[in-house]
């Protein structure tokens, strides 16, 4: 009896010390993506007033960042945090030691100084983040706020991300964004030490950059006579639509994401979501047209012809003056949904298949071939200009030549292929990261979207080394998720699509597979969105049980 009174309370008390921790939240520093490692101290740091120090002779990127933080403290806290070449015990300082790593940094804050070694300009830049996030939400309101409570929680940090690639899709094609809205997407995505936008500049309802050997192709190909009016497909609102981006705008925003870390991929997609060239160009469709740009969603049975020298004097036109405004190492060339009706039909893409031997077999269709022999052909001019080619899945079919990287998106299998047969990749698949899906199952009550679901849960739950070889786990780069704009109008609607599933693909994206941690995420979400509010973000609170977006009605799938 006495034996089973105590094995009672030891029971009990082993009852309570497990409820008590589950109502004892762990601490976190509230940093989305969470750091690697997060070692809390007593005390705390004053910000206001404090020196900042730049250890001399670093590079001019990452002296820029420190100084730029430095001044927005000192607006923030509304006394002067000035800005120091040199090093002190005291303050704020920042060094740069390549020994830390790439994309690395080191946070050690204590009642004195807050000292940070990063690898290189990109650490340096995720350790402001990291300390941006860390202060009062204030810090992100673009006003002097003094009364905030200005201190640092005394912690250790090291940290560095899991994957290279950490990237983010926009699609302005279908509805257009002013340079303004793309800089503030950009602006969150560097806050979650993101560091790719692919920017999706052409498709068949708008070409959106300006190309100066054919100024016709923004001029004319940017405006369609009107849109569908929600889901209904036989309808057109007659309201005409239109916007591009002019080659000085282009390289505002390049320079401007370059100088918060983030590289753009450019995205023209062909041979397939051409409408907006053909309208203007007719003469490179199989048919001759004419050509509308269209005024509904879907995929066109039009397309660019393969069969004619003149298409691929185009494209290489075009892509010539994309590589010379777009820095970056790769081009996205699309490859996706291109329908062959056309091709079947056409004189001059028979007589292509014909003069070149392609043949159908089992699994490929003598037009697929054609297509590889597009993408091929691509190819082979991106890299001649020193670059590398990115391809929807569909660029996998058949033949691909070595360099091409896939980007998964009509599932994970397409990655695990591609990266099988020695393929770089990036997973970005509809089930996680369509972000243009529903976040929550309450669509009665969310704005009219494409359908689908893909929650905040969803996204977190992503693994994108599942099902992957270990042999060819090297070739998954990273992470995206993609925002198709059909059913996004205003950069309202479109930052609330983005928000918070941003927060949950940023961790996918940096955390190591032992941080995620879905309840502390979530916790650290309630302090992301008064960031949001602060920064003056709209966001969906679906997380929290709340559903809409106000002035926009809900649609069932
Ligand atoms: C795609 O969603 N068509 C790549
Ligand atoms: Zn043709």
């Amino acid at each position: 009896m006495r034996k089973n009174v105590i094995l009672y309370c030891a029971a009990a008390l082993i009852l309570m010390a497990s409820s008590c921790s589950n109502i004892q939240m762990p601490e976190t520093v509230n940093v989305i993506p969470e750091p690697q490692n997060v070692t809390l101290k007593d005390g705390a740091f004053k910000v206001a007033g404090a020196a900042v120090y730049c250890q001399p002779g670093i590079d001019g990127i990452a002296t820029a960042r420190i100084e730029k933080f430095a001044n927005v403290l000192s607006n923030a806290t509304g006394k002067k945090c000035a800005f120091n070449s040199g090093k002190s015990a005291k303050g704020i300082s920042f060094s740069v030691d390549p020994s830390v790593g790439k994309e690395s940094y080191c946070i050690d804050i204590d009642k004195r100084s807050v000292k940070v070694v990063a690898g290189d300009a990109s650490g340096i830049l995720y350790s402001i983040q990291t300390l941006s996030q860390m202060l009062p939400v204030e810090f992100f309101s673009g006003v002097p706020a003094p009364h905030a409570d200005w201190v640092l929680r005394c912690v250790s940090i090291k940290d560095q991300p899991r994957f290279g690639y950490r990237g983010m899709h926009m699609d302005v094609s279908r509805h257009f964004f002013p340079v303004e809205e793309v800089k503030k997407y950009l602006d969150v995505m560097a806050l979650h030490k993101m560091n790719r936008l692919h920017w999706h500049l052409t498709d068949d309802q708008g070409w959106r950059i300006e190309i100066r050997k054919y100024p016709e192709l923004a001029q004319k190909g940017s405006v369609r006579k009107g849109t569908m009016i929600g889901r209904n497909w036989s309808t057109n609102d007659g309201i005409e639509y239109g916007g591009y981006y002019t080659q000085d705008e282009i390289r505002d925003v390049v320079s401007y994401a370059e100088s918060i870390g983030i590289t753009i991929i450019p995205e023209i997609d062909l041979p397939g979501h051409m409408m907006g060239a053909l309208h203007v160009y007719p003469q490179l469709g199989c048919t001759g047209g004419p050509y509308e740009v269209w005024h509904q969603w879907g995929v066109s049975e039009q397309v660019l012809c393969p069969g004619k020298e003149e298409t691929f004097a185009f494209i290489e036109d075009v892509l010539a003056e994309v590589m010379v405004l777009f820095p970056s190492e790769y081009i996205h060339i699309g490859g996706d949904e291109c329908p062959k009706t056309e091709w079947e039909k056409c004189p001059d893409c028979q007589k292509r298949i014909k003069e070149l031997g392609l043949t159908a077999d089992a699994g490929h269709s003598a037009e697929t071939r054609l297509q590889n022999y597009v993408t091929a052909r691509v190819q082979e001019f991106v890299n001649r200009h020193g670059k590398k080619i990115i391809g929807w899945d569909e660029i996998l079919e058949g033949e691909l030549a070595e360099g091409a990287t896939v980007m998964s998106w009509r599932g994970v299998e397409g990655g695990i292929e591609a990266a099988s047969r020695g393929f770089d990749v990036i997973m970005v698949p509809t089930s996680h990261f369509y972000f243009d899906y529903y976040q929550s199952d309450r669509t009665d009550l969310e704005p009219l979207s494409i359908g689908g679901n893909v929650t905040f849960e969803k996204v977190y739950s992503f693994d994108p080394m599942n099902g992957i070889p270990e042999s060819a786990s090297k070739h998954i780069l990273g992470v995206q998720a993609n925002l198709w704009t059909e059913y996004i109008r205003t950069p309202e609607h479109l930052e609330y699509m983005l928000l918070p599933r941003l927060d949950a693909l940023s961790e996918v994206q940096w955390c190591s597979p032992e941080k995620r941690d879905l309840d502390r995420v979530k916790r650290s979400l309630e302090h992301m969105g008064q960031i949001y509010d602060q920064a003056g973000y709209t966001w969906c609170k679906a997380v929290f049980g709340e559903y809409g977006l106000p002035g926009m009605p809900g649609g069932r799938n």
